[in-house]
């Protein structure tokens, strides 16, 4: 007979049972229950248990260990109370919404600190009461990892780069060659006629030359990184800086700016000289977005240890199918435009430790949101280089 069995039985006969037995039944109960909540708080792995209402029933030590939960987190809190990284609640939620099974899942938080995690959430929808099971293990590891992963990513975006610059590269190779054929042939008979045309095509090979070689200096541009020199400094200041040299820019295209700054975030650790570089590509996206004039908001916020920077334009909005593309190098929709300002923007905030977020509506505008660790140590950040020499 199973232990949930032999309880059913007791329970059914409760009214017979005398009162010594019935001490002696609850004892060994309280005993067992004890045993199993310590196997639970010894394992390795946080668990959780949850209602459909997502009010939290059950969590083991680990679970309060990984997102500094209140020791006694149990009934009537929710999980929106228990999860404070957004993008990790927006998945478990909509996932419980959808009735939908998480296997294993890779996740990086940012909040209460950053992690990579490995998520799985069952549904058991066919037991009485209902409940869901989630349990999530961190596999963040030491902080070599999390520079390796940093390494390995700029190594697989720069290989993307070296592939999109192969890519650009062969069609004005192309009508090189071409045309450098065409004007051997033209070459052998020189007549007025075919002077013309010899003409014409060293001005295509002349045009694509120079078309190669903006290439290759826009890839420059982006290929060529500084290391990395992180600096305690106010960011409002950098924001103000950045703005103040786009203002002819905006004044002449009638783009009004607002600020609006959270005086609670302290000064903290980054790359001025870099930072500059992604706000400045996010300003002049917003301007290119509204060229008949607008509204720029630049707000801030301090979120536990973060620091929150949106820019929201009332710009002409970015359509859903586009939304995925907009940080892969070399895609653009504007005519003059290389394609690789967000691709370079999502770099530096990676390399921060921080993450880039969009939410855009056609003629809605766009909202550009970036977030920042508020760091004062220089911990876990990649070590500028002179503080490598001994
Ligand atoms: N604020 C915005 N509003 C609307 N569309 C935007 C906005 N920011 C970016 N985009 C879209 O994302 C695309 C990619 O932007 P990205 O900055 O990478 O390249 P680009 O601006 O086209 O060229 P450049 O390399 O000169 O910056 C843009 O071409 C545009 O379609
Ligand atoms: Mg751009």
């Amino acid at each position: 007979m199973s232990a949930t069995e032999f309880l059913d039985r007791i329970a059914s006969r409760i009214d017979r049972i005398d009162r010594k037995n019935l001490e002696h039944y609850l004892l060994d109960l309280a005993q067992k229950t004890k045993f199993i909540q310590l196997l639970f708080d010894r394992i390795s792995e946080g668990v959780m248990v949850l209602n459909f209402e997502k009010e939290i029933l059950f969590t083991n030590r680990r679970m309060v260990q990984l997102f500094n939960l209140p020791e006694n987190t149990a009934q009537k809190k929710i999980l929106e109370q228990a999860i404070p990284d957004e993008p990790l609640l927006a998945l478990l939620s909509k996932a419980i919404h959808e009735r939908r099974e998480i296997f294993q899942e890779e996740f990086e938080v940012l909040l209460p600190r950053p992690m990579i995690l490995n998520i799985t959430l069952l549904i058991e929808k066919n037991e009485a009461p209902p409940f869901i099971l989630l349990t999530i293990s961190n596999l963040t590891g030491t902080e070599m990892d999390i520079r390796e992963r940093f390494k390995l990513e700029n190594w697989e975006s720069m290989l993307g780069l070296a592939a999109g610059i192969a890519h650009e590269i062969g069609n004005p190779l192309n009508s090189i060659t071409i045309h450098t054929k065409l004007l051997e042939q033209a070459f052998k008979k020189l007549t007025a006629d075919d002077r013309k045309k010899a003409i014409r095509s060293l001005e295509v090979i002349t045009d694509e030359t120079a078309r190669l070689d903006q290439i290759i200096r826009n890839f420059l541009r982006a290929a060529r990184r500084k290391p990395l020199r992180f600096e305690v400094e106010q960011i409002h200041d950098l924001l103000t800086k950045t703005v103040s040299i786009e203002k002819p820019e905006l004044k002449k295209l009638k783009i009004r700016i607002q600020s609006e700054f959270d005086k609670k975030i302290p000064p903290f650790l980054f790359d001025p000289e870099r930072m500059q570089q992604a706000v400045l590509n996010i300003i002049k996206n917003a301007t290119h977005a509204m060229p008949k004039g607008g509204l720029l908001k630049i707000h801030t916020e301090k979120k536990e240890k973060l620091c929150l920077i949106h820019f929201h334009d009332s710009g002409v909005g970015i359509p859903g199918h586009i939304l995925p593309k907009i940080f892969d190098a070399y895609y653009t929709t504007r005519e003059e435009g290389s394609g690789l300002g967000l691709m370079i923007v999502y770099q530096i905030i990676r390399e921060h430790g921080g993450r880039i977020e969009v939410a855009s509506r056609p003629k809605g505008g766009t909202t550009f949101t970036i977030i920042l660790p508020i760091r004062l140590e220089k911990l876990r950040l990649p070590e500028p280089e002179k503080e490598k020499k001994p």
